[in-house]
């Protein structure tokens, strides 16, 4: 059945130069087997989608549906938890940990920033990379290395084990992608391997209440762009993620179930001076009477790599647009400007590193 729906997408994603882009289909199955010419084919597709829509649609990934299903399912038994027992895990500057329904707002990305956005109605969990205890970068308290904050192992079993083996999984299959990303930008397929040591990612389990019949204001995340430089969002079977596409108005997103959905963010975007897009998206539970989970993966390079512009974006014509930064510089004015939890725990305010003002258009 989901071979069908694929062949239906893939025949849609076939255009001509004059036609509106669609949201292409990616097939890993010859990268992961390791057919020759695999990784220079794909690559080249990866480019016309990252320079032509942000987005693309995973297909026969590697990751199992029944590990997707067991981790939209933990996100359920999460959030189904009474309150105070969440709130007692309520996030830090670190953003991990939990956030409540309506403390976060879009604020961090240039999206419609004349229109007035409501709270977002999402409560959500974060986790970062389990490090030991005795890591010195969580006994030193540094930012974004910090230990994650647990659910009580007697109240939620296996909820833990089963949340750090989706990471895994999920960081394995980015670190794949990374030397198609290379290749993409005309970069040496280990380009990215020396930021991507020790990478990191932010994992988030949503739950978003439906929203009341017309109420056009509220969304479960209103217009944005991520932060990453890729995230990935494995789909169950509810959708609620519309994308606006260059040139084009918001449209849902029907990707198959099983599949993940991936676009890139800001940093992509700033690393790369603009070749590669960072397309606005957001969130909407029109699934009437029905909650929504989703457990979308962003990934990062290392936290102190200085995210220098790419030797292959520039050139005399087109200088850098930015100064290099790091994931830390970014993500502490990013995560402040959205996050009550964040700015409630911040000594002073980060200042803005720099956000690329148009996202949608090569320029
Ligand atoms: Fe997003």
């Amino acid at each position: 059945m989901e071979r069908d729906i694929v062949s239906i997408f893939k025949t849609m994603t076939k255009r001509s130069k004059t036609q509106l882009a669609q949201i292409p289909i990616l097939d890993l199955s010859d990268y992961l087997n390791g057919k020759p010419d695999a990784q220079e084919e794909l690559a080249i597709e990866l480019r016309a989608a990252m320079e032509d829509t942000g987005f693309y649609i995973l297909v026969n990934h590697g990751i199992g549906m029944c590990l997707i299903e067991k981790t939209l399912e933990a996100a359920k038994q999460f959030h189904a938890q009474p309150y105070e027992v969440k709130m007692a895990l309520k996030g830090n500057e670190h953003n991990v940990g939990y956030m409540p329904l309506n403390s976060s707002v879009s604020r961090a990305s240039q999206i419609d920033i004349h229109e007035p956005k409501k709270p977002n109605l999402v409560e959500a969990f974060f986790v970062k990379r389990e490090l030991h205890p005795k890591h010195p970068d969580v006994l030193a308290n540094k930012l974004y290395r910090s230990k994650n904050i647990w659910p009580d192992e007697l109240l939620l079993p296996g909820f833990r084990s089963s949340v750090i083996a989706y990471c895994h999984a999920m960081e394995d299959l980015c670190q794949r992608m990374l030397p198609i990303y290379a290749i993409a930008l005309n970069l040496p397929s280990s380009h990215f391997d020396e930021p991507f040591t020790e990478a990191t990612f932010s994992f988030r389990m949503s739950h978003y209440p439906p929203t009341e019949f017309g109420d056009q204001d509220q969304f479960g995340i209103s217009a944005h762009t991520d932060s990453s430089f890729l995230t990935m969002l494995p789909q169950g079977d509810l959708p609620g993620l519309e994308v606006r596409l260059p040139g084009q108005e918001w449209q849902l997103v029907i990707a198959p179930e099983g599949s993940i959905v991936v676009n890139s963010g800001d940093m992509m975007r700033r690393w790369t001076n603009h070749r590669f897009l960072s397309t606005p998206h957001r969130a909407i539970n029109r699934n009437y009477g029905k909650d929504r989970y989703a457990i979308p993966f962003f990934f990062d390079a290392n936290v102190d790599y200085p995210m220098a512009c790419l030797p292959t974006c520039h050139s005399p014509d087109n200088p850098p647009r930015y100064a290099p930064i790091t994931y830390t510089e970014y993500m502490k004015w990013f995560s402040q400007n959205n996050y009550d939890h964040v700015r409630n725990n911040a000594d002073i305010f980060a200042p803005n590193p720099g956000v690329p003002p148009t996202q949608s258009v090569r320029d």
